[in-house]
């Protein structure tokens, strides 16, 4: 097991890397990147200066009123200083700070102003020798990574429910402590909630029952590996578990139970499987908590304990490479992380391209490549939604002024992902797999940036072959918009056929005599559902919807395909099943598209806003600030 190098050394390590040390020439004059930087990348999110004191341990001691929702109690930092420095500065986001003490006595703090980004810095100061604080501090109701459901918003419906979503910067508004990729930290909680409820973190469990105190159940955890804050998470309800291997497992509702341990039952396949591909999986334990409908995500690779939305459990195992995907995370993102927001693709993009891998040692080349395909049609939108020369298209994003959360597309992921596969298929799949294992370990516990993958892929990889990055056309990926030429072209023969059969349909063909659809799996349906024209005639809907029940599907990503066709060609019979979907799950993933496709017709912006109205309560705070500016009209893509 790799030791975590000291955080100082790491990030001296950092600077002289990226000020260039000499190592390889420059780029010649055309292939300059579009952004060059001279000094070592800063986080802009963060209003921490880690470089003078580092936080390197949180420990929490927080009660959770349910009444009030608010988390409140204290939070104690591990401060690694410079001789130098006389104070700490932390980030915080609606945060009540009532106390901080340290070596035995009260310190000196202060607020600053806020930012409606960033939230405010909180800045300590700190006597000489004393490196530990404790700060008093409350959540607010708002707090934009909690949220604290109604028993009527739960599948058991009879009690609340808590939890939390750190990425990118919402753990401030938990924690009051330095809320940047760069600034690892291990840490450990003693959390105290209701005596009927169940507290979970992404950590390790070391009182899996909870012990009874006067106020109510108090679980303790602790995590020993250093990760940056986003990762730090938390779960609290009406919670049971079932073990599915020796590592795995999973916790949900107990009405989920069921239907979830049945639904993952390859996840212990799944470790090894990521472990023969990526070197050890180094947290111990992968458990999947499956959250009630509300979650903004698809999943979050929470260490320890990935959080997923209950959407994947689709009764036939169709949509595990989410799963896969959260895993895949276990080295690109929490092992390996993206020292700055703008190093995004770093975490999604690598995380997209070994979820695929996993796919295939799991289920097969035909699988991995219809979802390769599929992805690739994802890209195509994006990259014609945005404009080719949009710099949003750009690798490595620019930021400044930005919530990260807002920027979130497809890029990251799929020209991350399609990038990876292009240098794969240059240099061979042996080579390229044993690059990828060195770099998880050469960077274990790391934060890097885009400049400093590029290093290593230079040394590692190029080794000093100059045609060959120059065939890579490597800059032109990292730091242009669009995607370059010598992109790899997925194709699957199974959604070839697909088409074909779509075609035939469009072209007069009923959908009963489509004979294969019988057999048909999820991907299928979502490429043959994806892949229909913008128009279609109203017969041709309804013999779609009759024949193939589109309306009534279960499954979320075939129903959510088949909603934005109905949307763009206004057929009414979907609106019930549309304003169900909307209004009994929060994935931002699907709302957004829906929401956007409605309030583009005159005739659906009356319902988007009546539908929104009543759902809002139901979603998260990562949805809600996405959805509001399209519902207010504020904004119309994006
Ligand atoms: N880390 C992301 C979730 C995330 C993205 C949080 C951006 C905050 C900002 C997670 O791994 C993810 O990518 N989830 C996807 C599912 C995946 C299969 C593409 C999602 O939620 O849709
Ligand atoms: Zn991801």
């Amino acid at each position: 097991m790799f030791r975590y190098a000291p955080a100082l050394a790491v990030a001296s390590a950092i600077a002289t890397i990226a000020l260039g040390c000499g190592k390889t020439d420059p780029p010649a004059e055309t292939d300059r990147p579009v952004t060059t930087t001279t000094a070592p990348e800063r986080d802009i999110h963060s209003y921490a200066r880690p470089d003078e004191v580092r936080v390197t341990h949180v420990a929490l001691d927080l009660s959770a009123d349910f009444d009030a929702r608010v988390l409140s109690g204290t939070a104690t930092l591990k401060l690694q200083r410079t001789p130098s420095a006389n104070q700490v500065v932390l980030d915080t986001k609606g945060l009540d700070i009532q106390r901080i003490s340290g070596g035995g006595s009260d310190l000196k703090f202060a607020l600053g102003g806020e930012d409606k980004i960033l939230g405010r810095p909180l800045t300590v100061d700190l006597p000489p020798n004393v490196s530990e604080i404790t700060i008093a501090y409350r959540t607010s109701p708002e707090a934009g990574a909690l949220q604290w459901l109604q028993p009527s918003q739960t599948a058991g419906g009879k009690r609340p429910y808590l939890y939390s979503q750190g990425q990118a910067i919402f753990t401030r508004t938990w924690i009051p402590t330095q809320d940047s990729p760069s600034v690892r930290q291990t840490y450990s909680a003693r959390i105290t909630v209701p005596r009927d409820l169940h507290a979970v973190m992404s950590a390790e469990q070391l009182t899996p029952k909870g012990t009874e105190t006067a106020t109510g159940r108090t679980f303790e955890f602790r995590l020993t590996q250093p990760v940056p804050p986003y990762l730090i998470a938390i779960g609290v309800g009406d919670l049971a578990y079932r073990q599915l291997g020796p590592r795995t497992g999973v916790y949900t509702e107990p009405a989920m139970l069921d239907a979830a341990a049945n639904e993952l039952v390859d996840l212990e396949k799944m470790v090894t499987a990521a472990e023969s591909l990526l070197g050890p999986y180094r947290w111990g334990r992968f458990d999947v908590l499956v959250l009630p409908p509300s979650f903004p995500l698809g999943g979050m690779e929470n260490p320890r304990l990935t959080f997923a939305t209950p959407t994947i459990i689709a009764g036939d195992r169709s949509l595990v490479s989410l799963i896969a995907h959260e895993l895949a995370h276990s080295w690109s993102g929490n092992l390996v992380t993206n020292g700055t927001w703008s190093g995004f693709w770093l975490n999604e993009g690598f995380t997209t391209y070994v979820e695929n891998r996993l796919m295939e040692v799991l289920y097969g080349a035909d699988r991995a490549r219809m979802l390769q395909v599929l992805d690739r049609r994802s890209l195509d939108t994006e990259i014609k939604r945005l404009g080719p020369t949009n710099k949003d298209t750009i690798l490595n994003q620019d930021l400044s002024g930005r919530d990260p959360d807002d920027a979130v597309t497809d890029i990251a992921y799929e020209k991350g992902a399609t990038f990876l596969r292009t240098i794969e298929a240059t240099v061979g799949r042996e080579n390229f797999d044993g690059f990828l294992r060195g770099y998880f370990d050469r960077h274990a516990f790391q934060s890097i940036t885009t400049a400093e993958f590029l290093e290593d892929l230079r040394q590692h990889l190029l080794k000093g072959d100059r045609q060959l990055e120059e065939r890579l056309k490597v800059q032109e990926w990292l730091y242009r918009p669009g995607l370059p030429d010598n992109a790899v072209v997925p194709s699957s023969g199974v959604l070839a056929h697909v088409e074909q059969d779509m075609k035939l349909f469009v072209d007069g063909t009923p959908a009963a005599a489509i004979k294969n659809s019988s057999s048909w799996s999820t991907q299928e349906w979502q490429h043959f559902v994806g892949s229909l024209p913008d128009k279609l005639s109203p017969a041709q809907l309804a013999d779609l919807d009759r024949t193939f029940r589109l309306s009534e599907r279960r499954n979320a990503e075939v129903l959510f395909a088949w909603l934005r066709v109905a949307i763009r060609n206004r057929y009414q019979p979907a609106m019930p099943a549309l304003e169900r979907f909307l209004t009994t799950q929060g994935r931002r993933k699907f709302l957004r598209p829906l929401y956007e496709d409605l309030m583009k017709t005159d005739w659906g912006k009356e319902d988007a806003r009546r539908i929104y109205a009543r759902a809002r309560p139901l979603y998260h705070a990562m949805s809600t600030n996405t959805l509001d500016p399209i519902i207010s009209g504020a904004k119309s893509g994006s």
